[in-house]
C-alpha cells in the first residue's frame, strides 16, 4: 500500500468553472486536498468531488476561444498525421473540436466528449461524437462500431480523471498494437518553478511530471517514448507513448526531462512540499500588492475570467473592492459572477478598458498574445499585473 502525503489543503472552495448566475446563490463549497503519492509521485487531489459536479452540459471552458490553442493544435494534429500516418484517430475530451476538426478530410476520426454543449458542436461537423464520459461502458461501443484505434490524443483531459488507472488499461485496450498514445498535460516541474497554485482546482485531479506519469503508465503496459515541451497552459509536455518498445524508439528528449525533473526534486515529498510555503507567500503578496494599489484609488479589474483566476480570488481571499470586475471574450461567461463572490465577469469590447488603471491578468498563459492584443490601453497609460512567477506589473 503506498503512502499518501499531505502537500497543501484548502478548505472550502466553490468550483471553479461553476459560475454563479446570480450573487445571491451560493454553489456549494468542496476542500482541496493536495497529496503526494511516495510510490509513484504522482500528486493529485485527494477525495475529490464527484466528476457529474465538474463536467456536465453546461461546461464553459472553450478552447476555441484562444487563437494560441486553435493554431497549436491545428499543427499538433498536422504534425502528429504527419508522423504515424494514423488509418483511425480518436480523441478523449474533444471540448470544441479544434483538434479532431483538422482530420476531417484526412482519415476516419471520432470524439468523446461527456459536455453535451460541446459533444453536439463537433456532431454537427459530421465527426463521430459519443457524448459520454471515456469508461468501459463506451470503450466496448467503440470496439465494436469502430475497432481499434492507430492514434489516441488527449489534451488536459487524462488530468481530470479521477480514475486514472482505468481510464489507461482501456486506452491500452483501445490502441492497436502499433498504436500511438498522445498526452498533452501541464508540467507540474512548471508549476513548481512558476508558483502558479492557481492550477490546482477541483477540475484538475492529477498533477503529471515525466516521473509520475511514467510510473502510472507502466503499470497498465504503456510506456512514453517521445517527449515534447510547449509553452500553452504555463508550460505542458507533449508525451508520445506506446505498448512496445519494439515500435518505437525512446527519444533522447525523455532522458533530458527526466534530468531536469530529478535535479529540481520532483520525485522528492520535502522538496516539493517547500515550493508550497512559497506558494502561500506568494498568495498574501497578490493581496498586500492589491490593497496597496486600490488604496491608491487606482481601478482594477481582472482580464480574463479563467478558472486559475477564481482560484486565485479564492485562495487570497480577494472581493470585488480590489478586483472589481473582470472581463472576458467568452460569450457564456459574460453576465455571471465569479462563484460565491460580487465580481461580475463583463463582456469584453473595445471600450471595456476605458478608464481602468490596473488589468489583473489572469490569463496570464496568454500573456503575450494579450499584451499584443492591448497595446493601446498600455501606451494609454494602463498596466497589468501578474503573480507568474512572482507577483510584479509588467
Ligand atoms: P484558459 O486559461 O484557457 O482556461 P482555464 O484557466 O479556465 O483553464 O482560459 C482563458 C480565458 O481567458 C477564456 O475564458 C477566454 C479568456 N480570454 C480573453 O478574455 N481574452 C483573450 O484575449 C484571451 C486569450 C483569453
Amino acid at each position: 500500500m503506498s503512502e499518501i502525503k499531505t502537500l497543501i489543503k484548502f478548505d472550502n472552495l466553490p468550483i471553479a468553472n461553476n459560475l454563479s448566475e446570480d450573487m445571491n446563490i451560493k454553489n456549494p463549497e468542496f476542500d482541496l486536498h493536495i497529496v503526494f503519492d511516495e510510490e509513484t509521485k504522482l500528486v493529485q487531489l485527494h477525495n475529490n468531488v464527484k466528476p457529474e459536479f465538474l463536467f456536465n452540459d453546461t461546461y464553459v471552458y472553450d478552447s476555441s476561444q484562444s487563437k494560441t490553442m486553435v493554431n497549436h493544435f491545428k499543427e499538433a494534429a498536422i504534425n502528429l498525421y504527419d508522423r504515424f500516418k494514423p488509418n483511425k484517430v480518436l480523441e478523449i475530451g474533444s471540448n470544441s473540436g479544434i483538434f479532431v476538426n483538422n482530420f476531417i478530410d484526412l482519415t476516419d476520426v471520432i470524439a468523446v466528449e461527456p459536455c453535451g454543449n460541446f459533444a453536439d458542436l463537433t456532431n454537427n461537423m459530421n465527426i463521430k461524437t459519443y457524448p459520454k464520459y471515456w469508461n468501459k461502458d463506451v470503450v466496448e461501443t467503440i470496439l465494436k462500431e469502430d475497432g481499434k484505434q492507430d492514434l489516441i490524443f488527449s489534451a488536459n483531459t487524462i488530468s481530470h480523471v479521477q480514475n486514472l488507472e482505468e481510464c489507461l488499461e482501456l486506452i491500452s485496450k483501445c490502441l492497436t498494437k502499433k498504436g500511438v498514445f498522445v498526452i498533452e498535460a501541464p508540467s507540474f516541474l512548471e508549476v513548481l518553478k512558476n508558483n502558479t497554485f492557481d492550477q490546482f482546482y477541483h477540475e484538475h485531479q492529477s498533477y503529471f511530471s515525466y516521473i509520475s506519469l511514467s510510473n502510472v503508465l507502466s503499470k497498465a503496459g504503456l510506456e512514453i517514448f517521445d517527449v515534447e515541451f510547449y509553452p500553452v497552459h504555463g508550460g505542458s509536455y507533449r508525451y508520445y507513448i506506446g505498448k512496445n518498445k519494439e515500435y518505437n524508439k525512446v527519444s533522447i528528449n525523455c532522458e533530458k526531462v527526466l534530468k531536469s525533473e530529478l535535479s529540481y526534486g520532483v520525485d522528492s515529498y520535502e522538496k516539493v512540499k517547500d515550493r508550497m510555503d512559497i506558494m502561500k507567500r506568494n498568495m498574501i503578496e497578490i493581496k498586500n500588492k492589491l490593497e496597496n494599489l486600490t488604496s491608491e484609488g487606482n481601478i482594477v479589474i481582472g482580464y480574463g475570467a479563467t478558472a486559475k483566476l477564481i482560484q486565485v480570488v479564492h485562495m487570497c481571499g480577494l472581493n470585488e473592492n480590489l478586483i472589481k470586475y473582470v472581463v472576458d471574450t467568452t460569450l457564456d461567461k459574460q453576465g455571471r459572477y465569479i462563484p460565491n463572490t460580487n465580481i461580475q465577469i463583463r463582456k469584453y469590447d473595445n471600450n471595456c478598458l476605458n478608464g481602468v488603471d490596473y488589468c489583473f491578468l489572469g490569463a496570464w498563459n496568454y500573456k503575450d498574445e494579450i499584451l499584443k492584443k492591448e497595446k493601446q490601453f498600455t501606451k494609454d497609460g494602463g498596466k497589468f499585473m501578474t503573480h507568474v512567477p512572482e507577483v510584479s506589473i509588467i
